[in-house]
């Protein structure tokens, strides 16, 4: 595997290999797991080329501790991507992304005001700015991106229309845990209590699939926040049921065609999200 620092050595190197290579990408913020191998496996069957980035973006926390306490193992990260057969991993300073200040502001419409967008204010402004400052560095063919981040994916998909990206975005399932908890580099950072009662994220969504579509949409939404509540160590911050396309709540089971239910849990200072297909 080969490391780039350097977006013109990167680029130089890109450009050889493009002659002949499709191209495939895994835009990440390091603390790798499972789930972002997943990412790599995918990249790997479908893309002659894989190459991953390693950036945690000052840009989409609105929380400048969340920020702070991010985990940071690159080391580890590069031997992960290494064993796992990852050709390239680019690991830019701050500097090197955002020689200056990025003053865009993008629009989304109603995609990025519900669910994180409304609670993590700014976020999905800096992710796209990172995912397209990042894409004309690399310039994929495809993109890979995991499910866990439902409403990420909405975004990047809505930015690579209205940039007019040639990038396929390639979705990945979720990953989890043996007793279900959503793979996340966050997680690490859950006392071994958090760590346990984090099982009942998953359990509350997976409770949701059972239930639907033979009972009311809102029933279900309060019976699954009442079971994560009864956690002493966890706090819905929101859990909704969306229209996977509009990301808009649905109040009947026929509003849309593809629903999920999207969850947002503190567990102490630690924020965890997950989200469940419906129908
Ligand atoms: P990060 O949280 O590191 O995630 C990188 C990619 O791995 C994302 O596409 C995410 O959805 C995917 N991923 C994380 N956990 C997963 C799991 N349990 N199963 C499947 N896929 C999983 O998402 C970001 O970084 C950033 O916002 C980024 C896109 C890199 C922009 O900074």
């Amino acid at each position: 595997m080969e490391k780039y620092e350097r977006i013109s050595e990167l680029q130089l190197k890109l450009s050889e290999l493009r002659k002949s290579k499709t191209i495939g990408f895994v835009p990440t913020m390091g603390a790798l797991h499972q789930g972002h191998l997943s990412l790599i496996d995918k990249c790997k069957s479908m893309c002659n080329i894989t190459v991953a980035s390693i950036f945690v973006n000052p840009t989409q926390f609105n929380d400048k501790n969340d920020y702070r306490r991010y985990p940071r193992t690159l080391e580890k990260d590069g031997e992960i991507l290494e064993k796992a057969g990852c050709d390239i991993v680019f690991v830019p300073s701050e500097k090197e992304i955002y020689p200056e200040t990025d003053e865009r502001i993008f629009d989304f419409g109603e995609l990025d005001k519900v669910m994180e967008g409304k609670f993590r204010q700014g976020h999905f402004n800096g992710v796209a700015q990172v995912v397209s400052r990042l894409f004309d560095i690399v310039n994929p063919d495809k993109a890979f991106f995991g499910q866990k981040d439902f409403q990420q994916v909405s975004i990047i998909k809505n930015m690579v229309k209205q940039l007019n990206l040639t990038t396929e975005i390639v979705v990945c399932p979720i990953v989890r845990e043996q007793d279900g908890l959503a793979m996340s580099s966050r997680n690490m950072l859950l006392s071994d209590n958090q760590r346990k009662e984090a099982i009942n994220i998953s359990q509350a969504l997976f409770y949701a699939k059972q239930q639907a579509p033979g009972t009311p949409v809102n029933e279900i939404r309060d019976e699954a926040i009442r079971r994560i509540n009864s956690s002493p160590e966890l706090k819905v911050e929101y859990l909704e049921i969306v229209d996977a396309n509009t990301l808009q709540t649905v109040s009947g089971w026929d509003d849309a065609t593809e629903i999920f239910a999207c969850v947002a849990v503190q567990a102490g200072k630690i924020r965890l999200i997950d989200n469940v297909q419906l129908k």
